[in-house]
């Protein structure tokens, strides 16, 4: 009997994940003989009966796929399987049912895709199925914990860093302060590299506590020195520090972008213009950095399986795919390094960080 593997992407979609599952697919048939079953929308589809899943034939799996944005799998957010939420507002432990889910497809591993949360709770999940669990790192935030890079980052910095491109000569010609405001959850990864590449005035992350005056100073003093235009980085995160430390009566609903535009226009009676770029960060082609990370992390991880080497996430370390104990992953997502590198390189080419003028 050919062994049967399961492969599933959860949390929030990003760029690469079909190349991972590719990789993943390919793998397994070609290295072991393997089948690969994709399960849809994360664990939602261990829910279904009969349950929500495909088999992968590799055969069908191009390189054209490698190149899509999103995951023809599907993935959610939103279903904790121990406190699952019900329709009537109440939650429930459906774990079970999702465990039963995996036993009727004949799983004897699972390669999940996920975040540091999505991880944690397959983690917890598949312990109590007894079913090798391995995971992949994917995070636009790249805020997952042992591995330098995790798919759908380096994608979603380089549309940040186009969208600075792109609102330079806007700015410019209209003489007016722009700011980004850009996705990564709890992390400046996003914003500080975004803000290095895209050649950024002021890069405003969680990570480094900032203040408004000193970011007002710091256009004030471009603009004595004969510059007329801005650019603006901000993490969504970054309102919680300083100023902007009460979000609850003061940050608009349209987040920490918008709140900044405006106080810059009242402070330095400049216009001002923000952009929340959102989940445009999300969906894209995956660059060839995404797309080389997903099929090395995603062969990896069946590898791994084949090894017998279970509970562990596959990371990239040093220029090479390493892996780690899932146990020392979870729940410590990885923020920025305040005397890191991108921090003193950004510093270096003179790009406020709102501490100082
Ligand atoms: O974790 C990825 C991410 O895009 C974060 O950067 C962002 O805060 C969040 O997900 C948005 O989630 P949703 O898709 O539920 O709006």
């Amino acid at each position: 009997m050919t062994k049967r593997i399961g492969i599933l992407t959860s949390g929030g979609d990003c760029a690469g994940l079909n190349a991972t599952i590719r990789a993943v697919a390919l793998r397994a048939q070609h290295g072991y003989g393997w089948t690969t079953v994709g399960l849809r929308y994360g664990t939602l589809g261990l829910l279904e009966r009969p349950v929500d899943a495909v088999t992968l034939d590799p055969a069908r799996l191009d390189a054209a796929l490698a190149r899509q944005g999103g995951t023809f799998l599907g993935s959610t957010n939103r279903g904790d399987p121990f406190a699952f939420p019900m329709p009537d507002g109440s939650k429930k432990d459906r774990s079970g049912e999702m465990v039963e889910g995996l036993k009727l497809l004949g799983l004897e591993g699972l390669i999940g895709v996920g975040g540091d949360g999505s991880l944690a709770i397959l983690r917890r999940l598949l312990a109590s199925s007894g079913i090798p669990f391995v995971g992949v790192p994917k995070t636009i935030d790249n805020d997952v914990g042992y591995t330098e890079r995790a798919v759908g980052y380096s994608t979603a910095v380089a549309i940040a860093t186009e969208a600075l491109d792109r609102l330079q000569p806007t700015g410019a010609s209209h003489e007016r302060t722009m700011v980004l405001e850009v996705m990564g959850r709890d992390a400046g990864h996003i914003a500080i590299a975004a803000a290095i590449a895209g050649g950024a005035d002021v890069v405003l992350i969680p990570e480094v506590r900032w203040h408004l005056e000193r970011v007002v100073s710091r256009i004030a003093r471009l603009r004595a020195a004969g510059r007329t235009s801005a650019l603006v980085v901000v993490a969504e995160a970054a309102g919680q520090s300083d100023e902007a430390a009460d979000p609850a009566t003061d940050a608009p609903d349209r987040g920490v972008g918008d709140w900044l535009a405006k106080r810059l226009v009242k402070a330095t009676g400049a216009e001002a213009r923000a952009t929340v770029l959102g989940h445009v960060q999300r969906g894209a082609m995956p660059t060839a950095e995404d797309r080389l990370l997903a099929a090395a992390l995603g062969v990896r991880a069946v590898d791994l399986l084949a090894e017998g080497k279970a509970d562990h996430m596959v990371a990239w370390w040093n220029r090479q795919v390493i892996d780690v104990p899932l146990e020392k992953v979870v729940g410590r997502s990885q923020t920025v390094d305040p005397d890191g590198t991108l921090i003193r390189t950004a510093r270096a080419l003179d790009i406020c960080l709102g501490d100082t003028a």
